[in-house]
């Protein structure tokens, strides 16, 4: 039936694999060729209102809040709008200022976690604009946005998200079109962003396809007592995400950093026993990133390269390279080989990946 793992050995194996699917679900319908821009009814606004906001809010908890964060970063570049994401429990209580020119977006898989749905509530008590970008239909959540985006990434049941995670952050690339188009974003790059969407399901297909190798390294990399993440700008999210999949389910201890920061602190912890996976991205932070990695490997620290290009192996021990997009599409695929590395860890580790300890898969209560 519809809610069982279909031939997969869990739900989050199969979460993983459908989305090719999901995100072309999470597209159809809304990408215009002629036009270059996305059309996005469900959000009750028309152009001039559309013009009108001079900042966008993101509030999320977890790995909803991770992909705010590449949101955030795609409306900024894409809109040229400032944008930041901010966990949704803390948002609510530091009384935050809400002003009448900023956009704010909740974003939630399930539509019922408490903590977003209080600070949609708070938003709306203070007057508040706020869309929602929810999987699942008539929700809470969705029901007291005043519009939104549905992901129609089907039901997700692993406790830790994956396609909606995906699908929240594809969602957010049509809204920074639409954004954008209603601003200064060229046809031109409107049309980049409408061919590089419509090239993700059949890039997902090819990572997928890298399964044995990722299955391989994390046999590789599971028994490390702890591994850091690194990213930069727009691997940032993704290196977030990637660690907190990795903790969530198979309960190795993982710390994300920004790989510009390692030097100010966290470098102290780098020896063989700490492997890093880094996001490394062929973008202009690329030589960055690999001076980053020669500073890793002189401390006697082990790298797993997610990226483009294979690395020169005095840079990286191990390396996933993972199809190019847009510059600005490429934090969707990129996560998807962290992913799979840390359902792999997770296995290899014998660990109750669809249900891991402690956590619950929507938390309805503060
Ligand atoms: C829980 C889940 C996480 C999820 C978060 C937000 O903590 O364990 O996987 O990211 O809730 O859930 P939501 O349904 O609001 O996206």
């Amino acid at each position: 039936g519809h809610y069982d793992t279909g031939g997969y050995e869990h739900y989050l194996l199969k979460e993983i694999s459908e989305q090719p699917d999901t995100v072309a679900r999470t597209l159809r319908g809304r990408l215009d060729d002629r036009f270059h821009i996305a059309h996005l009814g469900g959000l009750n606004m028309d152009a001039r209102e559309t013009r009108s906001f001079r900042r966008v809010k993101i509030i999320g908890c977890g790995s909803a809040y991770y992909s705010g964060q590449i949101g955030a970063q795609l409306i900024e570049e894409l809109a040229r709008i400032p944008a930041d994401a901010e966990p949704a429990s803390e948002f609510r209580y530091r009384s935050p200022v809400v002003e009448p020119d900023t956009l704010y977006v909740a974003i939630s898989q399930s539509g019922e976690t408490y903590d977003t749905l209080a600070a949609v509530q708070e938003l709306k008590r203070k007057g508040g604009r706020v869309l929602g970008i929810v999987n699942t239909v008539g929700s809470a959540i969705a029901r007291e946005c005043d519009g939104g985006v549905y992901l129609h990434a089907g039901p997700e049941v692993s406790v830790a998200s994956t396609k909606a995670f995906t699908s929240t952050a594809v969602a957010f690339a049509l809204l920074a079109l639409h954004l954008g188009r209603v601003r200064d974003l060229s046809p031109a790059d409107g049309r980049r962003i409408c061919e590089g969407l419509r090239r993700l399901p059949g890039q997902i297909k090819e990572i997928l396809a890298l399964e044995p190798q990722i299955k391989e390294l994390a046999r590789k990399y599971a028994d490390s007592p702890s591994m850091m993440f690194v990213g930069r700008v727009r691997g940032y999210p993704v290196a977030r995400e990637g660690a907190q999949k990795l903790k969530e389910i198979s309960y190795v201890h993982a710390e994300a950093y920004p790989a510009s920061e390692l030097k100010h602190g966290p470098l102290a912890l780098i020896g063989p026993e700490m492997p890093t996976v880094a996001i490394v991205p062929d973008d202009e932070l690329l030589d960055k990133n690999l001076t980053t990695l020669g500073e890793i490997r002189a401390r006697g620290g082990r790298v797993l390269m997610v990226g483009h290009r294979t690395a020169d192996p005095k840079l990286a021990d191990d390396c996933v390279v993972v199809p190019r997009n847009e510059t600005e599409l490429d934090p969707i695929l990129l996560s998807i080989p962290l992913q799979l590395l840390a359902y792999h860890a997770a296995v290899a580790l014998e660990r109750d990946v669809d249900k891991p300890r402690n956590l619950a898969k929507s938390v309805t209560v503060e």
